[in-house]
């Protein structure tokens, strides 16, 4: 399939004395630069401070934390003290991303399976993980584009909100991996990137993504889909998840929520693209779901100019939560789970496939 980015989104150089490797997208476009991070600190607000983002990107990244965490104990007793310590300040982030969550689970499982071995081994095992996540990452959002890449046809107009691509995951993307593999299938298309107010990660990285790739993409202000959908313009809507409940609500950029109302309002199919690891089935609806609120400053001094009055408060929640109702269906590396319903979703992770419910 393409690959749009030159640079690995997340790289881990060397072993266990080496270190680790990020885009800091927060200078996307301007300037593509990677930055180190060689203790969990730095690792820490790279994530905060969104220079490595979007879900299934922060859960490698946070993987890879505990790593950086614990490599220096020098005896089991203090790794298992390190690790819950490590566990306990990533956990403190950002709290929207499932994957963050779902990472460290994995992590503390995998050091509790080899508790026993010594000291370095237990190093060598966590690495071992943390590289293994990173390439499941990989080989789920290439699957994530062949299950729905049938989905956008010759001609047609796609909307994305925020970036679900290769910068938010290990490669390849979610939303923009089914992007990519229509492109390697022949098909030509226009996608709409929605700016994504107030940190542009739409307009800054989506549009820099799918240039670089030679997929047409046009930028939008958010406030244009509704013109765009009326215009008949947009047949496809595709966005990521940041987490999915047990009933099929789903956690996504702020202004997803609009999105979706707007495209059932004009019948056009709205979609979500998604890994296994972002669906949370210990939460039964988006009202439980934690949603980040973010500085006021993002939005009244967004990139160094002032654009609010002084002493006028903003309110930045970083995600909404789109009703299941609202999505056709949910892309992931297993297929298209189609209904979204609590019922398919539960019956989906029962099999472990969503063979009954959708082909083609
Ligand atoms: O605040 P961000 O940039 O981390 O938000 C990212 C998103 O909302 C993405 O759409 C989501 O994480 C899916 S990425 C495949």
């Amino acid at each position: 399939m393409v690959k749009p980015i030159r640079y690995k989104t997340i790289e881990w150089v060397g072993g266990l004395d080496g270190q680790l490797r990020l885009i800091d997208q927060t200078l996307l476009p301007g300037e593509c630069r990677v930055v180190t991070c060689e203790e969990i600190e730095p690792l820490w607000e790279a994530i905060r401070n969104l220079r490595v983002r979007g879900a299934p990107a922060i859960g490698v990244a946070t993987a890879y934390g505990v790593v950086l965490g614990i490599r220096k104990a020098p005896t089991t007793a203090t790794l298992f003290e390190k690790l819950g310590e490590a566990c306990d300040y990533l956990s403190r982030c950002r709290p929207t991303a499932v994957n963050l969550f779902w990472a460290l689970d994995r992590m503390k499982r995998v050091a509790e399976s080899v508790r026993t071995m010594p000291v370095d081994a237990i190093k060598a095992r966590l690495l071992a993980e943390a590289q293994a996540i990173r390439d499941e990452d990989a080989a789920t959002c290439w699957a994530i584009g062949q299950a729905g890449q049938h989905l956008i046809q010759e001609g047609a107009g796609v909307l994305t909100h925020c970036n679900a691509g290769g910068l938010a995951t290990a490669e390849y993307g979610t939303a923009l991996a089914i992007m990519y593999a229509a492109r390697e299938a022949g098909r030509r298309f226009l996608v709409y990137a929605d700016e994504t107010r107030p940190l542009l990660q739409g307009a800054r990285l989506t549009a820099w993504e799918l240039a670089q790739a030679g997929i047409d993409v046009t930028v939008i202000c958010d406030n244009m889909a509704g013109l765009l959908m009326r215009q008949g313009k947009v047949s496809l809507v595709v966005t990521g998840a940041d987490r999915i409940a047990r009933n099929g609500d789903t956690a996504n950029k702020i202004g997803t929520y609009s999105v979706a109302v707007l495209a059932r309002a004009h019948n056009v199919p709205f979609y979500v693209a998604a890994p296994l690891s972002t669906f949370d089935l210990a939460t039964a609806d988006g009202t439980a779901i934690p949603i980040e609120e973010r500085p006021a400053d993002e939005i009244s001094k967004g990139f160094g100019r002032v654009t609010v009055p002084e002493g006028v408060a903003c309110y930045n929640p970083a995600f909404d939560v789109t009703p299941a109702n609202l999505i056709e269906g949910i892309i992931t590396e297993k297929g298209i789970i189609r209904p979204v319903t609590q019922e398919v979703i539960e019956q989906f992770f029962q099999d472990g496939t969503c063979k009954a419910k959708e082909k083609g």
